[in-house]
């Protein structure tokens, strides 16, 4: 085995090229994110994020549960409450997701709501109802592209189920396989919506063919995977798609403490010319309210409005709420988590820190030292 480069290595971990950078770093290993890792160096960063190797090339991380409660600690423990969950929207490109999600949008967003989304921000808070009851739960698009890999890595790492569209007239392809690879990395549970069924050409049985050659077998046959047969275009099958997705989410037993201050992932970053850094956050614990202290990796700052995914000012957001937020003093890097400090001169420094630790390694790689130490930049 030749080992992998960064950029696999981070595709498969459900990462960010930086953070393998950082971890390596830290170890005193300077890399580049186009460089190849050996075996050793590739076991080494898997260790870190406690992920077991199971072959050469198959990566498994253990443990979402791991990743996600990094976002728990043992003080919340007697404060958890149950929170909706994050579904995740991935698949081929043109495979239909932003039409599927539309369609949930429209037809079960509440009331007064459906007027004003806010383009932009791929994340949707939608009162699912199955038999009399309202589930709610938060959507995120994702792109199909296949440029959006880092995007699709990010959905898979901070979602609880992840439905993988797959156009019944198109079948398995590239993305569909790699947003499957990307949600069994983070140990994250599939619901399959075959869709275009109202298509001439429509073939659902060689798409669960296709997919239970790769591992995924259909529940209709024995297997256990929720595979639905939907129109996005004429609505069919959604409203089963959605019970299946609250079943899988209720066998979850999604839980966090709102009443700490708020952790979670930011999932978008850009510059609005007139109101400054945007980034959407997904609060996954705790709860994040205007006023409050925000680090996010290099970035830092008080968060002046929060807004919500109808583009409404809110004043606070809950566990598995994603918003948007102002008041940081740059644009953060998609993928970083985020945390809150009592002190802005603390975030600052923290922040100025983990900028610090960036520059030193990619100026350390850039001069092709093998190695560099933690002195270096002490
Ligand atoms: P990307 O975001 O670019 O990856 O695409 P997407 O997966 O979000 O696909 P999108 O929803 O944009 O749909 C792609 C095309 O397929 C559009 O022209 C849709 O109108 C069409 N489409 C989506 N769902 C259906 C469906 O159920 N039936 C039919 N006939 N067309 C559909
Ligand atoms: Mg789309």
């Amino acid at each position: 085995p030749e080992g992998m480069s960064c950029q696999d290595l981070a595709a498969a971990l459900a990462l960010n090229d930086s953070e393998i950078v950082k971890v390596l770093f830290m170890k005193g290993i300077a890399i580049t994110v186009n460089q190849t890792l050996d075996e050793d160096t590739v076991k080494l960063v898997c260790k870190e994020f406690e992920v077991e190797v199971v072959e050469a090339g198959t990566i498994r991380v253990e443990d979402l549960a791991k990743k996600s409660n990094t976002f728990i600690d043992d003080e919340d423990l007697e404060h958890l409450e149950s929170r909706p969950p994050v579904v995740t929207i991935m698949g081929h490109v043109d495979h239909g997701k932003t039409s599927l999600l539309d369609f949930i949008r429209k037809t079960k967003v509440a009331a007064g709501e459906a007027g004003g989304i806010t383009q932009g921000i791929g994340a949707y808070s939608v009162d699912v109802t199955v038999e009399g009851e309202v589930h709610p739960c938060v959507f995120l698009d994702t792109p199909g592209h296949e440029a959006f890999s880092a995007m699709r890595a990010r959905g898979a790492r901070v979602t609880d189920i992840a439905v993988v569209v797959v156009a019944a007239d198109d079948g398995v392809r590239p993305q569909t396989l790699e947003a499957i690879a990307h949600a069994k990395a983070a140990d994250v549970p599939i619901v399959i919506a075959i869709n275009k069924i109202d298509k001439d050409g429509a073939n659902a049985d060689v798409v669960m063919q296709e997919l239970s050659s790769h591992g995924l077998m259909p529940e209709e046959w024995g297997g256990d995977i929720p595979m639905v047969k939907v129109s996005a275009k004429k609505g069919t099958g959604v409203d089963s798609l959605l019970e299946n997705v609250v079943l899988v989410a209720e066998l979850q037993e999604l839980s966090a403490n709102p009443e700490r201050t708020a952790k979670g992932t930011v999932i978008e970053a850009s510059l609005d010319k007139a109101r400054g850094p945007l980034a959407t956050l997904l609060v996954q614990n705790g709860t994040l309210r205007k006023g409050d202290i925000v680090l996010c990796g290099e970035t830092y700052g008080k968060v002046r409005a929060l807004m919500d995914h109808t583009g409404a000012r809110v004043d606070e957001a809950r566990p598995s709420a994603a918003v948007q937020i102002l008041g940081l003093n740059e644009v953060p890097v998609a993928g970083d988590e985020f945390e809150i400090f009592d002190s802005l001169d603390v975030a600052r420094s923290k922040a100025q820190e983990h900028a610090e630790v960036m520059r030193q390694s990619r100026l350390a790689a850039q001069a092709g030292e093998g190695k560099v130490t933690l002195h270096s930049f002490a």
